[in-house]
């Protein structure tokens, strides 16, 4: 195996790092940076938990290797809040309308809301939830997700 050395922006914060040319994106976000909000659920694309944002764009870290990270932004759900702990309008919508039961499958959605948002500031329940379509939750039946969604749309056009 192969020791490949990397580059990237991590939540904000430049880091380098050598790793096994085989390591999963997944695997050194939560082993190597220690960042557990990264869900391991399927670990083979079907299910989002591990979703992460990657120059802005939803990819899930299960199916991705980590030397694919090299000169990207990368953004986990730890780094959606402001330095200062202010919730991002996602976080907040979510915890208001109650779109959070097990947890489990949360910051993969925000991340894939989060990049909705940042591309399509007004959505329509359609829109949002074709996607989220990529992201499982066994717990709320969606609805609240999607409410908590349009909700934080509104937050951030004000
Ligand atoms: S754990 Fe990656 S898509 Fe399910
Ligand atoms: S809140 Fe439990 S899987 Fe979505």
């Amino acid at each position: 195996m192969k020791a490949v050395p990397i580059s990237f922006c991590l939540n904000g914060h430049p880091v380098s790092t050598s790793i096994d040319s085989d390591l999963r994106a997944i695997d050194l976000l939560r082993e190597g940076f220690g960042l557990t909000g990264v869900k391991e659920g399927c670990g083979r694309g079907e299910c989002g938990a591990c979703t992460i944002l990657l120059d802005g764009r939803p990819v899930n870290a299960c199916l991705l290797l980590a030397a694919k990270l090299d000169g990207c932004e990368v953004l986990t759900i730890e780094g959606l809040a402001s330095a200062d702990g202010t919730l991002h309008p996602l976080q907040s919508a979510f915890l208001e309308v109650g779109a959070v039961q097990c947890g489990f499958c949360t910051p993969g959605m925000i991340l894939a809301a989060k990049s909705l948002l940042d591309t399509c500031p007004d959505p329509s329940e359609e829109e949002i939830a074709y996607a989220l379509s990529g992201n499982f939750c066994r717990c709320t039946g969606y609805s609240k997700i999607i409410k908590a969604v349009r909700l934080a749309a509104q937050e951030k056009m004000r």
